[in-house]
């Protein structure tokens, strides 16, 4: 008998998912020439995230290599040859989802444990962000080998200083501010960019520096709208004929507090709906200044696609650090990133495990911009 390795993605997609994934796959199959056969591993990709333990019933088998997901079938080999050109695909090829094992009120993660018993799973990976990294730790206390590796274009998971998608959202921010450069400029417009990024600044922070918006508003600093407007037209009296603000979805008016669609509902995890930031500033920059303003919400354009260089390569790199944990046998841990190196450490356990932006360091709350001292803690 094989050792099994369940794998699933939790939470939302993001480029770069595939790439861990395969790497994962092709590591074991390294590992495994070097095995007596009952020592071999065997790879198993679960359907939708945790909906994918949860759901497994012996019913529908572990479908065999090659054979996709279909009907009431949860669990699926996967081998060289399915994962083969998963790298060059954003998402997650094995599906996932926002369902939390842990739901108040709810047993489901006993569903989690049964699976992994009936399966007979010698460990579980899971790739994620804030709350599949604390679930994976709770079944880690309830007794479950498990593993991590670190995903969210958020890029404000403890533990580790890179997050998968990250760098891949930040591109298509530059990409799109540049595209909205030209019709801009072209009609002497004020564009708001909307970015995702939750209640974490990053992404925001690190696409406006990249594509070199004006004006930057994060969650970390409260933003007055008026300050906004007086930047805005300072901007503009420059003799630039348009300008760019890029705004964080959690970005909070000083006194107010969010712009958000609260009442449309939370998710599985209790997480608000967070938006309406750009729409916000469109019409308050139109009535200050009398401007023609247009907001774009990027929304999920930052989620998809095909990963950046960079987000193949950690994908790899985190793939084959997870095998190598589960071949060293380092059950409850995160393959991550620290001083720019592949490294690992204990799973970030916590349901507030995420890490904002050090706004003292690299945020100007007086211009709005992303710090212009980056050196300042060298001797
Ligand atoms: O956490 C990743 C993220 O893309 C956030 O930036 C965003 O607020 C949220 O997910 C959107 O969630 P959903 O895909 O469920 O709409």
């Amino acid at each position: 008998m094989s050792r099994r390795i369940g794998i699933l993605t939790g939470g939302g997609d993001c480029p770069g998912l595939n790439n861990a994934i395969k790497w994962v796959v092709k590591t074991a199959a390294r590992y495994n020439e070097k095995l007596p056969p009952d020592r071999r591993f065997e790879v198993i990709g679960f359907r939708d995230g945790w909906a994918g333990p949860i759901n497994y019933s012996s019913k529908y088998p572990v479908l065999p290599a090659g054979q996709d997901f279909f009907g009431g079938h949860h669990a699926r080999i996967l081998d060289e040859m399915v994962v083969r050109s998963w790298d060059r695909q954003g998402g997650t090829c094995i599906g996932s989802s926002r369902t939390n094992p842990f739901a108040k009120g709810s047993d489901l993660w006993m569903e989690v444990v049964r699976s992994y018993r009936e399966l007979d799973l010698y460990c579980l990976i899971a790739l994620g962000g804030d709350d599949t990294q604390s679930v994976t730790w709770k079944l880690h206390e309830k007794g479950l080998n498990v593993l991590t590796i670190p995903k969210t274009i958020d890029g404000d998971l403890a533990g580790t200083e890179y997050t998968l998608g990250f760098d891949t959202a930040v591109n298509v921010i530059v990409e799109e501010v540049d595209r909205l450069r030209s019709t801009a400029a072209s009609h002497g417009r004020i564009m708001v960019v909307e970015a995702m990024g939750r209640h974490a600044g990053h992404l925001a922070l690190a696409g406006g520096a990249a594509a070199g918006a004006d004006v930057v508003l994060i969650p970390e600093v409260p933003f007055k709208p008026e300050r906004v407007a007086e930047l805005v037209k300072a901007r503009m009296g420059g003799g630039a004929r348009y300008c760019v603000v890029v705004a964080a979805e959690g970005a909070l008016i000083e006194g107010k507090g969010h712009v958000s669609k609260e009442a449309d509902g939370k998710d599985e995890f209790g997480h608000v709906l967070l938006g309406g930031v750009g729409r916000y500033l469109e019409e308050y920059l139109t009535q200050a200044l009398g401007a023609d303003v247009r907001s774009v919400i990027l929304s999920h354009l930052q989620r998809g696609g095909v990963p950046s260089s960079w987000d193949r390569r950690a994908g790899r790199l985190f793939g084959i650090a997870a095998m190598d944990l589960v071949v060293e046998g380092r059950f409850g841990m995160m393959a991550s990133m620290k001083d720019g190196r592949i490294a690992a450490g204990p799973i970030p356990a916590a349901e507030k495990n995420m890490v904002l932006v050090d706004a003292a360091r690299a945020y100007d709350a007086d211009r709005y911009q992303p710090a212009l001292t980056v050196l300042r803690d060298l001797k």
